[in-house]
């Protein structure tokens, strides 16, 4: 049991509350960030005179020095320190003596730890935003691909009007942008740095916030040392920009796996993101894309339990806050894999392209362009609705498309039909006309594409 604390104790900590209080065990996963921290603390100090620089280039040399041996796999991080904070300084001072007792001059844990958080979640989003533009960059491929591919539209997972799968993926690529567009916004807010704000109240040494802030490229320090040491609020708005990340592909799953099935086949996934069964030979399961759409409980789980941690915690910090840790750290990790995992399969997968627009031409997808038919040609759309409402019940009662009725059939329904209604209810037309921005025609459908484009070229990753 190594701790900082044993000066004012006359009894040795129980061991159960020890393993109960540490939390080396899941901290050392940020070793890197706190020595970094440390790292630009000791700078600081020996600008501001508080350190000497034979002190600093020793304490700086310790550190490096640990950090290359903890990398380089020479050094283990055990579980006998209390947390990660613990371990750098005791085996600081053990390797370079007094200097080394300095390093924690002006500094409590719950700043260092309130940084080390901040740190290694920045380089986590940062790391999820890249995986995001991935996943963006495969998409725009499809899409640009696709444009042509026509496919059944859905509500209530009815055949509603035929579509293209261009314009289907375009519906995720608009909603993994906005997630880009949250994980922005919250990289701007948290960055500003807590380091300086001691145990909650600042410091008697002439510290040079500013200086430690842009030493770790934060766009400047915190502004209230008690809000410093306690504020969490950036991983609450992380995880639920995470949990919408995790919705959004559970929701992309989920129609991957209603596609891949023997019923619809829109897709095959390929062999190497698929998996057998250990009794049925002939099964080839969706496996990832079912374990995408499971983990997301795990990450909204997350975003719940953080927020309870949070809701009575009285200013400043308290012990509970090292509750945000682990299912933070799980969050990050089930997050990366999803989206790693997911990209790979959507970019190896097999579009059934025939199946697709078979599929869009049973179902009587072309059936409000019918409607629409009339109207142009000066029935009102109430009555239209009717007509192809009685026409569509004769189409059930015959098993055919409404293309495949003859004129005369067709007149018997409205007189008002002619030869150019075949045209009129084409899958081609019914996709090709629609031309509102926004939606499936070929021209517009190009046009978003390149707007896409150029949005991907001026938000890089971060
Ligand atoms: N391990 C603690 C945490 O994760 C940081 C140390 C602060 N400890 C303290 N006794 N003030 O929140």
């Amino acid at each position: 049991m190594a701790q900082l604390w044993g000066g004012r104790f006359t009894k040795e900590t129980d061991k159960l509350v020890y393993n109960f209080n540490a939390s080396i065990s899941f901290d050392k996963k940020f070793y890197r960030q706190d020595m970094l921290g440390s790292m630009a603390h000791v700078k600081m100090l020996a600008k501001q005179g508080i350190l000497t620089e034979e002190e600093r280039d020793a304490v700086l040399a310790g550190i490096q020095g640990i950090l290359e041996d903890v990398e380089n796999g020479k050094l283990e991080i055990t579980d006998e320190y209390e947390d990660i904070h613990s371990f750098v300084e005791a085996v600081l001072i053990d390797r370079i003596g007094d200097p080394g007792k300095k390093l924690h001059t002006g500094r409590s844990r719950n700043d260092q730890v309130a940084l080390d958080m901040k740190l290694y979640t920045r380089d986590e989003l940062t790391a999820i935003d890249g995986l995001v533009r991935e996943l963006l960059s495969v998409l725009l491929r499809l899409m640009k691909e696709n444009t042509e591919t026509i496919m059944p539209g859905f509500t209530h997972l009815q055949k509603a009007q035929p579509i293209t799968l261009a314009h289907h993926l375009g519906a995720y690529f608009e909603m993994f942008k906005r997630d880009r567009g949250r994980l922005h916004d919250i990289y701007e807010r948290m960055n500003y740095c807590p380091l300086g704000s001691g145990a909650l109240a600042g410091t008697t040494y002439p510290l040079d916030r500013e200086y430690t802030a842009e030493l770790l490229e934060f766009a400047g320090p915190t502004l209230n040392s008690m809000d410093s040491v306690s504020d969490r609020d950036y991983l609450i708005e992380l995880l639920s920009a995470l949990s919408t990340i995790m919705m959004h592909l559970s929701r992309f799953s989920e129609e991957i796996i209603i596609w891949n099935t023997n019923e619809y086949r829109f897709v095959e996934i390929d062999d190497a993101y698929s998996t057998g069964s250990s009794i049925m030979p002939q099964k080839k399961n969706p496996d990832i894309a079912e374990l995408v759409r499971g983990k997301t409980g795990r990450v909204y789980g997350a975003l719940m339990s953080l927020l309870t941690t949070m809701k009575g915690l009285p200013l400043a910090y308290n012990k509970d806050m090292q509750e945000d840790k682990e299912l933070t750290f799980d969050a990050f990790d089930t997050v990366k894999g999803c989206l790693a995992l997911f990209t790979g399969m959507l970019d190896t997968m097999k579009f059934n392209h025939d199946v697709m627009s078979e599929s869009a031409k049973k179902g009587f997808t072309n059936a409000t362009d019918a409607a629409d038919y009339l109207v142009n040609h000066g029935v009102p759309f109430r009555d239209a609705h009717g007509i192809i409402g009685r026409l569509v019940l004769y189409c059930i009662e015959q098993n055919k498309a409404i293309e495949e009725l003859s004129l005369e059939e067709l007149k018997e329904i409205s007189p008002v039909f002619e030869k150019d209604v075949y045209d009129a209810i084409s899958m081609d037309t019914c996709v090709n006309k629609r031309l509102t921005l926004g939606a499936p025609g070929r021209a517009v459908m190009e046009q978003v594409i390149s707007l896409n484009e150029k949005w991907m070229e001026e938000h890089p990753a971060l």
